[in-house]
């Protein structure tokens, strides 16, 4: 299959559909990002690497990371950290509040804010240099020292981070956050404000690819049956409410961002990472989801 050719011929398809969607302006550091900008990269699991667009380019890769921070805390909770948050979609926005209460706190999904800062808890009361954490393991999966915490965005979303403040304190008040809160937000923000470009998401994400095996950290990150689990997470909870309509007309594990990234996988055979910063109305990439819908008609590679 000419992977390349069809890397193109999607850049040229989604033209229209640029000025659909509005950029991120709940966090005011994204919102000057210019929206016309557009990035695909491939990876297959032999290594081979393509790509279109500004796939170097780094962007704020904001709910991508609660991928990583799920990685991390699986490693160090195991199967407990199931006591403190679910694994079922949430129907809901990624940043509501109504759901938190009547469920007692314990968030609906690792994916959305809640349960993404019950997670960075977990990390936190396990790490000597909690706000690090996460960006030290993206350097190292993604093999990119550049990748970095953009403090300004980090910065941005604190004076701005009114629902995640009360998501934390309403969590706290169940006891489901044990540190204190304003240390856990900290260290939420700093891993929403890390920088990644296309090329360096594919390559992070291999080890979802490959049953675990990270093949630029040179190391096994997650056992074959945690990697399963993260993408069967991925496909059921990694784009929020609008779940279900991107199994149906993707049909990849998925996780989206609200700095317009996409990342997705088809186990034992690819990963694939999109970037157009303006979103849809559930807060997803609207030029990335098309994208990644004519990737898998064109090539029929999806999970189905
Ligand atoms: O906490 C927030 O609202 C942002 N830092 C992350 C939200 C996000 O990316 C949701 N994804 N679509």
């Amino acid at each position: 299959m000419d992977f390349q050719k069809i890397l193109d011929e999607i850049q040229e398809d989604v033209q229209p559909y640029f000025g659909k969607g509005a950029v991120a302006d709940y966090i005011p550091a994204l919102a000057r990002v210019s929206p016309d900008q557009f990035a695909m990269a491939l990876r297959l699991a032999d290594g081979t690497e393509y790509s279109v667009g500004s796939a170097e380019t780094p962007f704020s890769i904001q709910s991508i990371s609660k991928l990583f921070s799920l990685m991390l805390a699986m490693d160090i909770m195991g199967e407990d950290l199931w006591t403190r948050v679910g694994r079922e979609p949430s129907g809901t926005a990624f940043n509501s509040l109504v759901q938190l209460e009547y469920e007692n706190g314990i968030p609906r999904n690792p994916f959305i804010n809640a349960g993404a800062i019950v997670v960075t808890d977990v990390i936190a009361s396990h790490s000597a240099n909690a706000p690090r954490r996460v960006a030290d393991f993206v350097r190292q999966l993604s093999g990119n020292d550049q990748n970095r915490v953009d403090e300004e965005v980090a910065l941005s979303e604190w004076e701005h981070g009114y629902r995640n403040a009360a998501l934390a304190n309403l969590l706290r008040s169940f006891n489901n956050i044990t540190g204190d809160v304003d240390s856990v937000l900290d260290v939420y923000f700093r891993q929403c404000a890390i920088t990644m470009n296309c090329l360096d998401l594919v390559r992070a994400v291999q080890p979802l690819v490959l049953g675990g095996h990270s093949p630029i950290a040179n190391r096994q990150v997650l056992t074959q049956r945690e990697a399963k689990r993260v993408n069967a997470i991925m496909l059921t909870c990694g784009l929020y409410d609008a779940v279900g309509n991107f199994a149906y007309s993707v049909g990849l594990p998925a996780k989206s961002g609200v700095g317009g990234g996409i990342v997705a996988v088809l186990p034992g055979q690819f990963s694939i990472a999109v970037w157009a910063p303006e979103l849809d109305a559930a807060g997803n990439s609207l030029v990335g989801t098309r994208a990644l819908e004519l990737f898998t008609t064109k090539t029929g590679l999806s999970i189905f």
